[in-house]
C-alpha cells in the first residue's frame, strides 16, 4: 500500500472582509506520497499560497484536517506545532524580501538551528552551515555574504538550506522559481529535484506557471477560485486535462509532446472574480465555453471519474467520453 505522509482533508481558510467571507481555500482535499511531489496550479488570487501556509499552520485552517505522517496537526497545540515544524518547511518566491537583508548566510542558515537548540556549540554549527551551503551549492567563500549581494539564484539557494536545516520530510515550495530568469530556473530546479531524491523529501510545488512543473510533479492538482477543479497524475493531466479550465491553462503552453491530441488555444473571457460572496454555481461557469444553465444550478464536487483522475465539473462524464471516442 502507498505510503501516505500528507493527508488534507475538506480544508477550507476563509477571511472576514468588509465585504463579506472571503473564500481562499474552500474545501479542499488531497493526499500525498512520501517522496513524492504534488504541483498545484492556478491562476494568481486562487487561494495556492493560502492553501500552502493552511497546511504548514503558518494562518489558521478555519475548517479542514491536516494528517502528516497520521497525526492531525491542526490538534496540536503551539509547542507540539513547533516540534512538528521542524519536519514541515516552505521556500517562498522571493528569497529577496523573505530574507533578512542585514543577516548574512551565515546568520540566515545557522538561525533555525540555534533557535531550536538543534546544535549549541559555535564549531559544530559553522560546519553544519558550511555542509547545508555544499548540499544546495553555494561556495564556501560566500559564508559572510548578504543577500543583496548575490543574484536571484544564489538567495534562493540560501532560502532553500534554511528550510534543510531541520531535515524536514515534507517542503511548501510556494513559486520557487517564479522570480527567476529562465536559465537559473532549471538550475533550481535540478537542485530541488537532486535533493527530494537524496533526502526522501516530499514536496507541495505551487506555481502559476504550467510549463515549470510539466516534468517536476508525480501529481497536478489545478485550483480555481478557492476550489479544486482537477486532479490527475501528472503526465495523464497533460495529456487528457478534462476540466474546461485545466484545457484553458494547457492550451497556453506550447504543446511537447508528439502524438497526443493537438490542442487548440482557448481564450479565457472574462478575469477571475473575487472569491467573496459566491453564489452556489460552478465557479468557472461565467468563464467556460461550454457552460449552460445547469451550470449554475450547483457548485459540482470533486468525483473521481477515473482511478486516479478527479475532476469538478457537471459535464465530466461527456468530457471523459470526447477523448476516448477521439
Ligand atoms: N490575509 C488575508 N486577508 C484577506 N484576504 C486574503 C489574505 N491572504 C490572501 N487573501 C485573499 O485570498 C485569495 C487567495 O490568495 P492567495 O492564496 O495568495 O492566492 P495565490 O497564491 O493563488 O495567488 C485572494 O483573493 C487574496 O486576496
Ligand atoms: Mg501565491
Amino acid at each position: 500500500m502507498a505510503d501516505k505522509i500528507l493527508e488534507v482533508i475538506n480544508l477550507s481558510k476563509y477571511f472576514k472582509t468588509p465585504r463579506g467571507m472571503l473564500h481562499a481555500v474552500d474545501d479542499v482535499s488531497f493526499d500525498i506520497e512520501k517522496g513524492k511531489t504534488l504541483g498545484i496550479v492556478g491562476e494568481s488570487g486562487c487561494g495556492k499560497s493560502t492553501a500552502g501556509r493552511a497546511i504548514l499552520r503558518l494562518t489558521e485552517p478555519t475548517a479542514g484536517q491536516v494528517i502528516f505522517e497520521g497525526t492531525d496537526i491542526t490538534k496540536l497545540n503551539v509547542r507540539q506545532m513547533n516540534q512538528k515544524r521542524r519536519d514541515m518547511q516552505i521556500i517562498f518566491q522571493d528569497p529577496f524580501s523573505s530574507l533578512d537583508p542585514r543577516k548574512t548566510i551565515n546568520q540566515t542558515v545557522s538561525e533555525p538551528i540555534i533557535a531550536n537548540k538543534i546544535l549549541t556549540d559555535k564549531e559544530k554549527i559553522r560546519a553544519r552551515v558550511r555542509e547545508l551551503m555544499e548540499v544546495v551549492g553555494l561556495a564556501e567563500r560566500l559564508i559572510n555574504s548578504y543577500p543583496h549581494e548575490l543574484d536571484g539564484g544564489r538567495r534562493q539557494r540560501i532560502g532553500i538550506a534554511r528550510a534543510l536545516a531541520m531535515n524536514p520530510k515534507f517542503i511548501v515550495c510556494d513559486e520557487p522559481v517564479s522570480a527567476l530568469d529562465v536559465s537559473i530556473q532549471a538550475q533550481i530546479l535540478n537542485l530541488m529535484k537532486d535533493l527530494q531524491k537524496q533526502l526522501g523529501l516530499t514536496y507541495i510545488f505551487i506555481t502559476h506557471d504550467l510549463s515549470v512543473i510539466n516534468h517536476f510533479s508525480d501529481d497536478i492538482a489545478v485550483m480555481y477560485l478557492g476550489k479544486l477543479v482537477e486532479k490527475a497524475p501528472a503526465e495523464e493531466l497533460f495529456t487528457y486535462p478534462l476540466h474546461p479550465y485545466t484545457q484553458a491553462l494547457l492550451s497556453a503552453i506550447p504543446v511537447p509532446e508528439v502524438g497526443g491530441p493537438k490542442r487548440q488555444r482557448i481564450i479565457l473571457k472574462g478575469e477571475i472574480t473575487s472569491p467573496i460572496n459566491l453564489p452556489d454555481e460552478c465557479r468557472f461557469a461565467k468563464r467556460c465555453i461550454y457552460a449552460d444553465d445547469k451550470c449554475l444550478e450547483k457548485n459540482p464536487e470533486l468525483r473521481e471519474i477515473k482511478p486516479g483522475h478527479f475532476i469538478s465539473c457537471c459535464y465530466s462524464e461527456r468530457f471523459l467520453s470526447d477523448i476516448y471516442r477521439r
